[in-house]
């Protein structure tokens, strides 16, 4: 009854890798009413997000879980999508981004001054906070700092109801609706979302400044007949970008942070670097072209452990993918998770090893073996502001501090929604 639902809900990711190596690149799986497909093949992975894009919408367990963003631009679709996405893009073009570089790095030394040599935080934590900060102020000039703390406590709570799921058990299963604990617990984090993303908006519409920001595009947007974004859709916009503007970034540095702090050959290389470029001054827009290695620890970082770990898609229409028939409705499951660490595309797959990037290994890589960040028209709209925003902290970081981890243990990956370390990453502040 419960088809492949116990074997993915005890270990999704291993699930999923032993799927794709032992079965194929084309792989059927049975969930309650559902039937899905694993697809890891580049060619395919290409054929679902770009070429074949129309054929296809978010997966229905997309559309559930990230219900929370309501109808905003990562589960919208169609002409209204399109629009949004118009609408939303000159924020995050090149030249725009790289006016938020100085704030990124001077939030960045802000929260630097409060680390202790010898001292352990949660590494994970740290990041959140900085990256949720950073979009804030970027994207809608607010000034969060007092909200960090409440607005990490609830997206807590959302990503273990998402990663407990699909354990199967009975309580779990139930339709938000039901006040089960779980459920009473994910609509309260919910609400306390809401009230911070609604006091900002309010704030500035109060206030009547535009201040040529993201949120004063949205708020002064007018469609052919002159209307203006409703209340909620406009909220529904602004959840967005906050929550995916912040939480994937500060996984990325996350895991690249615990990965140096086990590689001290490749954070020794890092430094050098960092010490031949900046010749001891804070990083700017400017110096990032030079960073070549920064930036490679940061693409391997991600190609092992990719933040958004999954792509779903339901094909609208049937169609055929690997000489296989794909039926109307069929749940297209993509996961870069399995893709970043094929060995047909990847040798050494599980190897941390940022040169590969650079020695000419990953010059014939099919264009869909790394794509963390998707592809096609639903493309990441902020890949631009995130790339620029990981190697700017990055070095800010790395100039000042080397991290070391404080557990014997490894991090385990979280594939919830993203892919978080569970219960953060424990390390040690070491002052250069
Ligand atoms: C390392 C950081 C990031 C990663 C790995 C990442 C990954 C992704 C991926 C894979 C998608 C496509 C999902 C799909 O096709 O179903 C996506 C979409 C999106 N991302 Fe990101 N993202 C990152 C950072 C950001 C940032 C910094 C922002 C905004 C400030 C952002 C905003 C969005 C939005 C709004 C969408 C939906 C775009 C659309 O459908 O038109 N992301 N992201």
């Amino acid at each position: 009854m419960l088809g492949n639902m116990p074997g993915y809900a005890r270990d999704p990711l291993g699930f999923l890798t032993r799927c794709s190596r032992e079965y194929g690149d084309v792989v059927t799986l049975r969930f309650p009413g559902t039937l899905a497909y694993l697809i890891t093949h580049p060619d395919h992975v290409e054929q679902i997000l770009v070429k074949n894009n129309r054929n296809f919408i978010k997966d229905k367990y997309t559309r559930e879980e990230l219900s929370i963003l309501g109808n905003g631009l990562l589960i919208n679709e169609g002409d209204f999508w399109r629009r949004q996405r118009r609408l939303a893009q000159p924020a995050f073009h090149r030249r725009r981004v790289e006016a938020y570089g100085e704030t990124m790095v001077a939030f960045t030394e802000r929260l630097l001054a409060d680390w202790r040599d010898d001292e352990v935080r949660d590494v994970h934590r740290e990041m959140m906070r900085l990256t949720l900060e950073i979009v804030a102020k970027t994207l809608l000039d607010a000034d969060i700092a007092r909200e960090a703390e409440g607005v990490g406590e609830a997206l807590g709570r959302i990503m273990d109801y998402f990663s407990d799921q699909g354990s199967g058990s009975f309580l779990r299963m139930l339709p938000e609706s039901v006040p089960t604990p779980a459920n009473l617990r994910y609509r309260r984090a919910v609400r306390r979302l809401d009230g911070i993303i609604y006091s900002i908006i309010e704030e500035r519409r109060r206030s009547g400044k535009d201040t040529g920001d993201l949120l004063s595009m949205l708020l002064h947007a007018e469609d052919e007949e002159g209307n203006r974004m409703d209340p909620r859709q406009l909220r529904d916009e602004v959840m967005t970008v906050v929550l995916a503007g912040h939480e994937t970034t500060a996984i990325a540095l996350s895991w690249t942070f615990y990965l140096l702090g086990k590689h001290p050959e490749i954070e020794a290389k890092l430094t050098s670097e960092l010490e031949e470029v900046l010749a001891g001054r804070s990083p700017t827009v400017e110096d990032l072209p030079r960073l070549r290695y920064a930036d490679a620890i940061i693409k391997e970082s991600m190609r092992l452990y990719p933040p958004a770990w999954a792509i779903g898609r339901e094909a609208v229409g049937e169609c055929e993918i690997g000489g296989y028939h794909v039926p109307t409705r069929t749940q297209m499951f993509i996961s870069q998770y399995v893709t970043h660490r094929d060995p047909r595309f990847f040798d050494e797959p599980e190897v941390f090893d940022p040169s590969r990037w650079h020695d000419g290994r990953t010059q014939n890589l099919p264009d869909y073996a790394y794509f963390p960040f998707g592809g096609g028209p639903r493309l990441c709209i902020g890949s631009n502001f995130a790339k620029m925003e990981a190697a700017l902290l990055l070095a800010t970081v790395a100039r000042e501090f080397h991290l070391e981890s404080a557990s014997g243990e490894p991090p385990v990956p979280q594939p919830s929604i993203t892919l978080r370390p569970r219960g953060g990453i424990g390390m040690k502040l070491k002052k250069r």
